[in-house]
């Protein structure tokens, strides 16, 4: 089996939790069938799981457009060479400018033209309006291979929009990007091309996955704020926030389903920061749940190369014997 891994940098990513999930699901449900992944990301736990052989059938969702626009575009095998060349060529180039000045030109000009794609102007996007099928072919790979080049360029590889939708982080500090390996990418495409990839609010997945036996859910939302100023939800323009005047609402209406979910018998494993208002808005008063707090070290969002160790809950319908030490409720 190859050696993938995520192809994205991804805020919130999970490289550090997804062997411990990987675990569980060979120890405590070894019979799952399907996987189901609502809120993807760089879907760190899909690309272990696949590693791992574990990955027989899958549905995975995302609410940005460009990024399941991506892992679409790099599903197809078929055009995996494509992608690569083009990724290459835009890479070298970038490393070989050797003028701050001059690389931030370029990044800009990269960012532009992915913008342009997704413009409302853009009269192919128009075409192709309909979701999960923005774009045609040709944009799409134009847009994949951007999104991979300004994901390894920007700071931090965060993926943040503004309120237009537009993408606008800036260049990171970077000597040498890394130029990526053919293989890697064919066989990120191979694991991809055994999902089905969705676009959306993750509850139309979530519900669906009750029709499948064995299907095992991991639901890594954005995470309730450790405080006012940490709480990165801008991944899209919609953000993970509330339209109402309640701050916590998308929160509540995540821990409305995940009761649903449990009741309804589903093997279901939640992530979120381990915070007083996370274990008030998804523990407290709810029944047949098991809590286990995790410590993880994180990288992304921070300072390069600063690390700082942050509690997590996993929050599970079944017991996780391997974490019984762990266990908080
Ligand atoms: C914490 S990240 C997931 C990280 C992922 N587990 C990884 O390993 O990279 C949360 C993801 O949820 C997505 N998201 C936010 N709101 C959503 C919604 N209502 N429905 C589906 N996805 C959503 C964001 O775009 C983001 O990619």
């Amino acid at each position: 089996m190859s050696n993938v891994q995520p192809i994205l940098k991804w805020a919130g990513g999970k490289r550090k939790l997804a062997p411990l999930i990987t675990k569980v699901v060979i120890e405590e449900i070894p019979t799952t069938k399907h996987y189901v992944e609502p809120f993807f990301g760089g879907g760190a736990v899909y690309f272990e799981l696949y590693k791992n052989n574990l990955i027989k059938s899958a549905e995975i969702n995302d609410i940005v457009p460009q990024l399941v626009n991506f892992y679409k575009t790099v599903s197809k095998t078929s055009e995996v060479e494509k992608i690569y060349s083009a990724i290459v060529n835009k890479l070298n180039y970038f490393n070989s400018l050797n003028q701050l000045e001059k690389r931030k030109k370029y990044f800009e000009y990269l960012r532009k033209s992915f913008n342009n794609i997704w413009s409302q102007d853009n009269t192919e996007f128009e075409k192709h309006s309909s979701p999960p099928d923005y774009l045609g072919l040709e944009e799409s790979l134009k847009s994949s291979v951007l999104l991979y080049v300004i994901n390894k360029t920007c700071f931090n590889g965060l993926f943040r929009v503004n309120s237009k939708g537009e993408f606008n982080v800036p260049l990171g500090s970077y000597e040498k990007v890394q130029i990526p390996n053919l293989n890697d990418l064919i066989y990120t495409s191979e694991a991809l091309s055994k999902a089905n990839i969705h676009f959306g609010d993750y509850e139309r997945v979530l519900k669906k996955s009750l029709q499948k036996k064995d299907s095992f859910v991991y639901l890594d939302p954005p995470y309730v704020a450790n405080s006012k100023t940490s709480d990165f939800t801008s991944y899209s323009k919609d953000k993970f926030k509330d339209t109402t005047n309640n701050e916590d609402s998308e929160h509540i209406r995540l821990a409305e389903n995940f009761e649903f979910m449990v009741n309804s018998g589903a093997k279901i494993i939640l992530s979120n920061h381990n915070n007083s208002k996370a274990l008030s808005i998804f523990v407290e008063g709810k029944k047949n749940i098991f809590v286990y707090g995790i410590d993880v070290t994180k990288t992304i969002g921070r300072v390069k190369g600063s690390k700082n160790a942050s509690s997590e809950l996993l929050i599970s319908s079944f017991e996780i014997a391997s974490l019984k030490d762990k266990r908080i409720d």
